[in-house]
């Protein structure tokens, strides 16, 4: 499995879509343009909420051929790695927060040949992930508190997107860059221009209207910022 530095790739998150239509939602929102499937796993320990596990992520596997993007927000990433593999993930990522032995769970995501991604809070700075950035495929930042869609983009984080994308470039590393929380048409400019490739977005193409217009204008909007990119 390739990945592919500097492509603008927009993940719906199926947290905000409509679970009794989702392999339709799905559909839809990859007609717009949509190239990747964000599954927001949580725990209610982790984060201060429930949602999905493996079963879905297996009959999301029978209905559409993007990347399964599977974020745990769950304790003990390890004890589950296996199941979402086996369930059909493309791609895993993990909190940094939630992982005492994180190169160990990095290396566990890879040895199931899967695409492995580190997360970081609002409040964690990126040095805490110096020692990891070379064995992995994307890091997430998170632009919200984890738990819940629909929430407000936190502006502070775009500097944190910026430094990882400075930090790629000096250390001749190929990790992508994702960004995840309150991405829509009003932020989505900012961090693109800022270096995300990677835009998760949950209410702002599942929480109103037509999922497959709500995902083209999106990516419009993010097209046009890298054009304006300095
Ligand atoms: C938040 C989740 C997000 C969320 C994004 O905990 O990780 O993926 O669904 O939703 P929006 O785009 O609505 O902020
Ligand atoms: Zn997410």
């Amino acid at each position: 499995m390739q990945t592919s530095p500097g492509l603008i790739e927009l993940a719906p998150s199926i947290l905000s879509a409509d679970f009794a239509h989702l392999a339709e939602q799905v559909r839809s929102a990859e007609e717009g343009g949509a190239s990747v499937v964000h599954v927001d796993v949580m725990d209610g320990h982790f984060v201060p909420n429930i949602t999905i596990g493996p079963p879905v992520v297996k009959s999301l596997r029978k209905s559409t051929k993007l990347p399964l993007d599977c974020h745990l927000m769950i304790e003990n990433p390890d004890q589950f790695i296996l199941e979402f593999a086996d369930a059909g993930s493309d791609w895993i990522s993990v909190h940094q927060e939630a992982c005492i032995h994180l190169n160990r769970t990095l290396n566990l995501i890879r040895s199931h040949n899967l695409l492995a991604g580190v997360v970081i809070n609002p409040a964690t700075p990126v040095d805490t992930l110096s020692e990891v950035l070379d064995i992995v495929d994307y890091v997430l930042v998170m632009s919200v508190n984890p738990g819940f869609g629909g929430q407000k983009f936190i502006p502070g984080v775009v500097q944190k997107i910026r430094r990882l994308a400075e930090i790629r470039a000096n250390r001749g590393l190929n990790y992508r860059i994702e960004v995840d929380g309150g991405i829509a048409l009003d932020t989505v400019g900012d961090v693109v221009r800022a270096g995300a490739e990677l835009l998760v977005a949950g209410n702002a193409v599942f929480g109103h209207g037509d999922p497959k217009t709500n995902a083209q204008r999106l990516l419009k909007a993010a097209t046009e910022a890298t054009l304006l990119k300095v």
